[in-house]
């Protein structure tokens, strides 16, 4: 099995090697995430993947994925962490700030490996070898996906028992999680369902719940600036005494609220998915994310600003549905139900996404033998991954039942932030050790390189401050570990798999002698 591992070098042919490298790669899981607005058969493979994502079909995807659940969400958790309005608005600013410097990066490596479809996957292995490569694909699976869903349809459960709750609605109280979390369960079901029953409903979802959710964003930042524009005539408002705060936030604060704020950032990766795929992805990945992460940075400060010109901060800091309160505040009873119907169809879209994409992660896993087949098959008639979705749905309520929406954010944060920060370290790393690849944009050097700083930071503050999400989600990415030595083993050659197994981990960490040694 030496040949199919063999890794290119500079030494091996640089660059050029990369597609002939990735051809005869069998041995990651091959993700395919196939943009929603197609409606091709699913179990398309790599290599005839149509190349039709342009400019705009690609600055929509990326806006489409990063608004979700977030920015409805987020503002409360995020000021009740930071303690006082002006912090809490620098913590948006810089989460943002960062998304963009990763978005950047990747922008990167996906225009020097233009033809990959894994993303971080295909990344790690290139720089890294197959053991974090398979660490990520494991933690996509058991952790990734099922937890970044089911923060989505907790905050729509929140919405929606909200609205119904409305005559009992009192801001200052938390609301009965169950009554929540049932709705949200019933959400996994109800998206499980339809996506089961054919693809086309999936995508026609998508489509419209996109364009509510963005309109719903404009009504916000616009409502504000309207409020706001008044208000600067009357004596005081909360931006006065904006970092005033009951106490000061620590450092394991300030990196949960930059884990709140990202939440609403994150899917800033999700246009190296389909790389592969678009027209002319090295001009127009880096154009499409100097266009969009901006623009989401630039609505979600006028949308914050938004909240504080209307809530008491007091209000804002209790809250998972904003928004509900910002629409009766401001328009009465019947706006809170109009903005929280509008929100619960952006969250449902973007639930509805992360389950069509996350079934296909599962169903690519068991089509590459890493999970049992029947969860690699697809449904004669109805041609969706059926299996794949049974099971999805079922991590996906574990993780509902089992947290809130903070501690959700966390228990993703930690290993979301563990495979971005790899993935950039592998950046840094190609820099160094491959310097002939090609790199068609090359993202200004400080940019990776503060990325990792904070990512180190971010990655490590949660186990002093949230140490039970860390800790749990650690030992869901570490146990991938058994798994991929059993693999190994199983697929290894039997006189050499010991060696190729040792070989591979001190590939892995980077051990020069071995990447020499390897292409003797
Ligand atoms: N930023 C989105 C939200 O606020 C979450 C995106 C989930 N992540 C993803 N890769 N699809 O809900």
């Amino acid at each position: 099995n030496m040949g199919t591992n063999t890794h290119p070098t500079s030494a091996h042919g640089g660059a050029g090697t990369f597609a002939h490298h990735h051809d005869d790669d069998t041995d990651t899981i091959d993700v395919n995430i196939i943009p929603l607005s197609s409606s091709e058969p699913i179990d398309r493979q790599r290599g005839d993947l149509q190349k039709n994502v342009t400019f705009w079909n690609g600055l929509g995807l990326v806006v489409g994925v990063i608004i979700g659940s977030g920015i409805f969400a987020s503002p409360g958790p995020v000021l009740a962490y930071s303690k006082s309005v002006g912090v809490s608005l620098i913590i948006w600013f810089v989460s943002g700030l960062l998304a963009f410097a990763g978005a950047l990066s990747y922008a990167e490596l996906g225009s020097a490996m233009p033809s990959t479809a894994g993303g971080e996957q295909a990344y790690l292995k290139y720089a890294f070898g197959s053991l974090p490569a398979f660490l990520f694909s494991w933690s996509s699976i058991a952790l990734l996906k099922p937890a970044g869903n089911a923060i989505i349809c907790v905050v729509f459960g929140e919405y929606v028992v909200n609205i119904a709750a409305q005559s009992t609605w009192d801001p200052t109280q938390p609301m009965k999680h169950w009554s929540n979390k049932a709705v949200a369960v019933v959400c996994v079901l109800i998206i499980s369902a339809l996506n089961s029953i054919s693809v086309t409903i999936g995508t026609r979802i998508q489509d419209v719940f996109t364009v509510i959710k963005i309109i719903s964003l404009l009504v916000i930042a616009i409502a504000g600036i309207v409020v706001l524009a008044q208000q600067t005539t009357s004596s005081s408002h909360v931006f006065d005494h904006a970092f005033e705060g009951e106490s000061d936030p620590t450092l394991g604060d300030i990196a949960l609220g930059l884990y709140t704020g990202l939440w609403a950032y994150d899917g800033w990766n999700n246009l190296n998915y389909v790389s592969a795929e678009m027209k002319n992805p090295i001009k127009d990945l880096p154009k499409v994310i100097f266009a969009g992460v901006p623009v989401v940075i630039v609505f979600y400060l006028l949308a914050n600003t938004a909240y504080y010109a209307v809530l008491p901060t007091s209000v804002v800091m209790n809250t998972n549905t904003i928004a509900i309160d910002f629409g009766r505040q401001l328009f009465g009873p019947t706006g809170g139900v109009l903005f929280a119907l509008c929100v619960a169809c952006s969250c449902f879209g973007a639930a509805n996404g992360g389950m069509f994409t996350g079934a296909r992660v599962i169903y690519a896993a068991a089509r590459e033998g890493y999970l049992p087949k029947i969860f690699g098959k697809v449904h004669e008639r109805r041609r969706t991954p059926v299996a794949a979705f049974v099971l999805q749905a079922f991590m996906t309520i574990i993780m509902i039942l089992g947290g809130t929406f903070s501690t959700l954010v966390n228990f993703f944060s930690v290993a979301a932030w563990l495979f971005y920060l790899l993935s950039i370290l592998g950046l840094l790393y190609l820099r160094y050790h491959e310097p002939s690849l090609k790199r068609p944009f090359r993202v200004w050097t400080v940019v990776p390189i503060l990325f990792s700083f904070l990512g180190l930071f971010l990655f490590l503050m949660p186990f002093v401050r949230a140490p039970k999400e860390s800790c749990l989600s650690m030992v869901i990415v570490i146990s991938g570990l058994p798994l991929w030595i059993a693999k190994e083993l199983i697929d290894g050659n039997k006189e050499t798999r010991w060696r190729d197994l040792r070989d591979k981990i001190l590939y892995t960490f980077g051990i020069q002698s071995y990447r020499g040694g390897r292409h003797e």
